[in-house]
């Protein structure tokens, strides 16, 4: 994959940069809960605003179907003002190209969420030509929205001399080095509550890594597919013959497949209730499995000690309510010592794994921690993102 980056870019000095970032950050009350994906857009507005180009935001909030104030850029503003350190002018679409045309080089300004124009999901080459009418260069900094065709995210590279972002590249190269062009062998932990929502996923996984571990909510239908009686545990009874197919998929690519075997099981499902450390063969009737027991924990960790190479997306349990925490903590803690030891490279990604690594307190110690969800999903299923490709020289 070949891409200009901002060292390609030459004198931008006075040029105006339409940079799309993506700020869609969880709000709670109109603030702020997680400023990771504003402080992952610094680097690169910080960057053009220093060598004096007029910088001009694109984002997203959210799925408006109207614009509407809780959907606004201006929600924003002060916080990517906040971590950026430097002054963001917030520029509604109505005022657009008066507050542009008055910016001057090194400034920075916000433009109003991107999804206020309807064609822009739709990649409208109308609402394409607006945005371009406002800059001279494009640059994509938004892996996470780069699975969206959308006029701002793919659209806008066909129409202006286009460039990756320093996040794009990060996230590319990290990316690249776990499943592009790994060093083997590599594993893969793919967990959370459905296997409906991870079938591409661990279909493409089977054919790149030498160990499928799986865990979470969806481990259930597989052992369900190995004949295991998984009493009340959540569990997709009509996937069962899917999940059979992929564990014959991973045999024929000499793809190992680590399910739990022992579990930590409980009739209820809430903070701290009475469990059991059972065997898989012994769930009862009315128990639910709501974590990877302590030996299967050991032996995957075993296996990672062996691995050179470690992609995560999704917990090994109900990892939100204690102690069915305990799996995921331990595993990303193994897997963090040994990328501090040099001998992994640990990529991860997918909102509930940064909140999970979080709750281990090592997100810190992995080699890559992507901002993506849903473009995460989509480049572990194999697929190209459009924003990426349309950067392709
Ligand atoms: C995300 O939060 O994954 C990105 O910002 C993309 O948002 P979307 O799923 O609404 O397109």
């Amino acid at each position: 994959m070949t891409y200009k980056t901002l060292d390609d870019m030459g004198d931008i000095r006075g040029k105006r940069v339409l940079v799309r970032e993506d700020l869609n950050v969880p709000l709670s009350e109109a603030k702020v809960t997680d400023d990771t994906r504003l402080r992952a857009a610094v680097p690169t507005v910080a960057e053009l605003s220093d060598k004096g180009a007029i910088v001009l935001v694109l984002a997203h909030i959210g799925r408006p179907k109207v614009p509407s104030p809780e959907f606004s850029t201006a929600l924003v503003t002060k916080p990517f003002e906040a971590v950026l350190g430097r002054p963001v002018q917030y520029i509604d679409w109505e005022n657009g190209p008066k507050a542009v045309a008055a910016l001057q080089p090194g400034d920075v300004a916000l433009l109003e969420n991107t999804r206020f124009f309807g064609g822009e999901e739709k990649n409208d080459p109308a609402v394409i030509d607006r945005f371009a009418a406002l800059g001279d260069l494009y640059v994509n900094d938004a892996f996470s929205a780069a699975h969206r065709a959308h006029a701002s995210t793919e659209g806008l590279a066909h129409r202006l001399p286009a460039f990756a972002g320093r996040q794009m590249e990060a996230e590319l190269a990290a990316l690249g080095k776990a499943l592009g062009n790994p060093e083997h062998p590599v594993a893969a932990v793919v967990g959370g509550a459905k296997v409906s929502t991870k079938l591409d996923v661990l279909t493409h996984l089977v054919t790149k890594v030498d160990h499928l571990i799986i865990g979470g909510g969806m481990a259930n239908t597989f052992l369900a597919a190995r004949g295991v009686n998984v009493g009340k545990s959540l569990c997709e009874h009509d996937l069962t013959g899917t999940a059979e197919q992929i564990l014959e998929a991973a045999d024929r690519a000499n793809c190992t497949v680590h399910l739990p075997y022992d579990v930590v099981v409980a009739t209820e499902f809430r903070p701290n209730p009475p469990t059991r450390i059972v065997n898989v063969h012994e769930v009862g009737a009315d128990e639910m499995i709501l974590d990877v027991g302590p030996a299967a924990t050991e032996a995957l960790a075993d296996v990672l000690k062996t691995c050179r190479t470690l992609v995560w997306n999704g917990p090994l349990g109900a990892f939100e309510t204690a102690p069915f925490d305990a799996a995921t903590v331990s595993l990303a803690r193994t897997a963090a010592a040994l990328t501090r030891e040099g001998s992994l490279v640990s990529v991860a990604g997918g909102g509930d794994t940064v909140a999970a690594l979080n709750q281990a307190g090592v997100a810190d110690d992995f080699t890559f921690v992507s901002t993506a969800g849903g473009a995460f999903l989509e480049w572990m299923e194999g697929k190209e993102l459009p924003g990426v490709a349309a950067l392709n020289r």
